[in-house]
């Protein structure tokens, strides 16, 4: 059946993929970005784009929408620890005022991104759902702040929602990928490169209790994660906030990853060690069983070599669009 869903934050990354899943599957989307990190010609083709913010959703939302799947926020960790006020006012005060125009329109279900940096360095590995949640940055405890609020929501006034906590999402989607700036993220910043554009990567710590030493990350395709999404439409209930970790439940060390690339790519990609950062936990690796009992969700693309491959092909297109 055809649904109209509200993506905000869908000229993003994540957001942008999930919407280009949704209009394959014959729903309706309209795109709400205000651009502050997003790309226009991001906005996959078939999509309505409305360039606003998610504080003013209230112009926007009306009782014609099935849902909002809900992107729209800032990540930059370090940022967050500079400018926190920043990450409140967008993240939380955003959030809040969606929530209010959800409210008014009688739109009843939301996907949230939320993130596992809600629970911060981890006593145990792999992550559930019950483990203690600490964030230890104020991105982290926006999105955390975020999550009780929906629970809130959903008790208090029946929403049906659920928020899917992202490990470090990966790869591409043909056309649709990666171009946060600055660039944090570990595969983006390998290509780069590969690419030419970077003479090296650094390598923050090569003392951590892992195998080689290095910090372990489980990385999930984005084109699998835009799949938990479109599950969770179809696993919500009224009044149920469903809070589910994505991950593929595998963990990949910087070494790993930079070796990866090196294969994928051909470059010799030189390492520069550098000290441990300090908040970088030496493992996070999520447990994708809720995922997997409550949304049905198995990633099917949990080779590395697949995601780095796919997150490389689209850093060519976009050097040959350059
Ligand atoms: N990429 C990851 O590895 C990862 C991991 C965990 C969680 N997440 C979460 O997933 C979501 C998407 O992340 P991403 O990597 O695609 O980031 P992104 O920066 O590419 O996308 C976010 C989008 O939201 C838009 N936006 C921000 N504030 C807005 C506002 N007030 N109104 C309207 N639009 C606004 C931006 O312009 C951008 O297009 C975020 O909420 C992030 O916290 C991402």
């Amino acid at each position: 059946m055809t649904r109209k869903y509200l993506v905000t934050g869908g000229a993003g990354y994540v957001g942008s993929v999930v919407a280009a899943h949704l209009l394959e599957r014959g729903h309706r989307v309209t795109v709400l970005d205000d651009l502050s990190t997003g790309f226009a010609e991001a906005v996959p083709e078939g999509a309505e784009f409305i360039e606003g913010r998610i504080q003013d959703a209230g112009r926007w939302l009306d009782p014609t929408y099935d849902g909002v799947l809900h992107f729209a926020a800032f990540s930059q960790v370090g940022e967050s620890v500079a400018r926190p006020e920043k990450y409140w006012e967008n993240n939380v005060g955003g959030t809040m005022a969606l929530l209010a125009a959800m409210r008014s329109a009688g739109v009843r279900r939301l996907v949230f991104s939320s993130t596992a940096a809600t629970y911060g360095e981890p006593e145990s590995v792999p992550i559930t759902e019950t483990a203690p949640t600490a964030p230890t940055s104020p991105y982290g405890a926006s999105k955390l702040a975020v999550d009780h609020m929906i629970g809130g929501e959903c008790a208090a006034h029946g929403l049906a929602a659920v928020s899917l906590r992202y490990f470090n999402v990966a790869g591409a989607y043909g056309v649709l990928g990666e171009r946060h700036a600055p660039e944090s993220h570990l595969i983006p910043l390998v290509l780069q490169v590969a690419l030419g554009r970077r003479e090296a990567i650094s390598v923050y710590g090569e003392d951590y209790p892992t195998p080689d030493g290095t910090c372990v990350r489980d990385y999930i395709h984005v084109a699998d994660l835009a799949e938990a999404h479109l599950l969770a439409l179809d696993a919500m209930t009224a009044g149920e906030h469903l809070i589910c970790n994505l991950g593929n439940g595998n963990g990949f060390s910087v070494r790993e990853v930079v070796e990866t690339v090196r294969k994928v790519t051909g470059h010799p990609i030189p390492e520069i060690t550098a000290p441990r950062r300090p908040g970088d936990p030496a493992v996070l690796v999520a447990s994708a069983e809720a995922a997997r009992e409550r949304l049905g969700w198995t990633p099917s693309r949990p080779d590395l070599a697949d995601v780095v491959a796919d997150a490389w092909a689209f850093a060519r297109l976009r050097e040959e669009g350059a």
